[in-house]
């Protein structure tokens, strides 16, 4: 008999199920063989120190959801790491060995075992309204039972830990592939900006003197004029290319994210009231600092709030929020400028993507390679139809950084 439940319960332990679903078979199949009311199992959380009620199965009288690591039997038992059998003769009065169990009330028997091998990972938690005993080769068997349910939580932890590191590793290739493609872009725009540049000069300087020189009201007038415009936009492209390829030359001091906001915000001060933008700033005083390279950071929040401006071109709101959170400055650029259309979203930070008529598509491009240069994330969350926020992330400055500033301010 203790074979059979042996290997009914390797086999629901061992299966593809989620946890919850193999704990519960494993729990109908005790409540059977055992002939108790109920079954419950508790999983130890371990950084709150608290063990949750993970399934109960049968009579869910008093079952509670969670006990403290020292509260009622399922503390007791975690305390000493050993099974607690308690038969009591009167239901309702429920003391054992002087501690109190709410969750026993109106039981006569309950067992309490402790799920653990080395490490501790829950309480299987059996309760019977009748009086049971319980023979010494029973007791075993459960031993044998919580022992393998130990095993299958362990592998289950197991599991979910490496999908999480595997996940994150994905993810760090992908950026890593990413940060890879947008420096092989960079040396060959690179290149060919630097081939580019002086004929293009040649073609903008001799429209510009025709131009000087041709009858305003001649067709060659205008199209020496097409020819100096689209030289300007030309000259636009290789100045982001330049800066967008620009690897070393990064000059980092402590900064101060908000003081570094508000002089972009400045910047667009005109822009924003022409297209009838509301900005509002949601931002946290007395930040830490990060180390950054002042100009470069601005150039970010220009690129973000440039493209939040041409979003809302008839109006919107644009609400700018930072926030210390763990080890870094989180600042956020959000618009309501209708968002990001799902099926671009891949391409929107490679270099030349744009989807504007006189776009460059090195706004984010260049926004990317200065976080990345800064060790920060950046991460969009697009809402399609309402808006868009840039999520930037920098870390702050340690705290050797953060003094040499408070001592340089003090001699002030
Ligand atoms: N705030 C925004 N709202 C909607 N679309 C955006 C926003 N920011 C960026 N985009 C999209 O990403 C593309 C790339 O942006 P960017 O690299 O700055 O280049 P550009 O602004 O020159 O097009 C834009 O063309 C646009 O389609
Ligand atoms: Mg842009």
């Amino acid at each position: 008999m203790g074979y059979n439940i042996l290997s009914k319960i390797i086999e629901f332990t061992d299966s593809e199920e989620p946890l919850e679903k193999r704990l519960e078979n494993v729990g109908a199949l005790l409540l059977n063989f055992f002939a108790f009311d109920q079954c419950a199992v508790y999983l130890l959380d371990r950084e709150e120190r608290k063990l949750n009620l993970a399934v109960a199965i049968g009579n869910k009288l008093g079952c509670q959801q969670e006990y403290n690591k020292d509260e009622g039997l399922p503390g007791l038992a975690m305390k000493h790491g050993k099974p607690i059998f308690a038969t009591h003769s009167q239901p309702n009065k429920e003391l054992w060995r002087g501690v109190f169990d709410q969750g026993a009330l109106g039981f006569a028997t309950v067992i309490c075992c402790p799920v653990k091998d080395d490490i501790f990972y829950g309480i299987l938690y059996l309760k019977s309204r009748e009086k049971k005993s319980i023979s010494p080769k029973k007791k075993k068997l459960l031993d044998v039972i919580a022992l393998q349910l130990s095993t299958a939580i362990k592998n289950y932890e197991c599991i979910i830990n490496l999908t999480h590191t595997n996940t994150k590793m994905k993810d760090m290739q992908a950026r890593l592939i990413h940060a890879e493609k947008l420096l092989a872009l960079g040396e060959m725009a690179a290149t060919l900006t630097h081939e580019i540049r002086n004929p293009l000069m040649s073609i903008g300087g001799f429209a510009k003197r025709l131009h000087q020189q041709l009858n305003p009201d001649s067709s060659q007038f205008m199209y020496a004029n097409r020819i100096i415009k689209g030289v300007e936009r030309l000259e636009k492209l290789m100045d982001g290319i330049v800066h967008f390829s620009k690897k070393d030359g990064c000059e980092f001091s402590t900064e101060d994210i908000n003081n570094i906001i508000e002089d972009a915000a400045l910047f667009f001060e005109d822009d924003f009231k022409r297209h009838n933008i509301t900005v509002v700033r949601d931002v946290a005083l007395n930040l830490p600092k990060i180390e950054a390279d002042r100009q470069q950071l601005r150039l970010v929040f220009n690129n973000l709030m440039a493209n939040a401006i041409q979003a809302m071109a008839n109006g919107g709101t644009l609400t700018i929020q930072t926030r210390h959170k763990d080890n870094w400055i989180v600042t956020e650029v959000c618009d309501t400028g209708g968002g990001i259309d799902p099926k671009i979203m891949g391409n929107i930070f490679n270099p030349f993507y744009t989807t504007k008529e006189t776009g460059t598509g090195l706004g984010l491009a260049i926004t990317h390679t200065i976080i990345t240069n800064h060790k920060g994330i950046i991460e969009v969350n697009n809402k399609m139809g309402v808006g868009v926020t840039f999520v930037i992330k920098l870390p702050v400055a340690t705290i050797c950084e953060q003094l040499a500033v408070n001592s340089e301010q003090l001699k002030k």
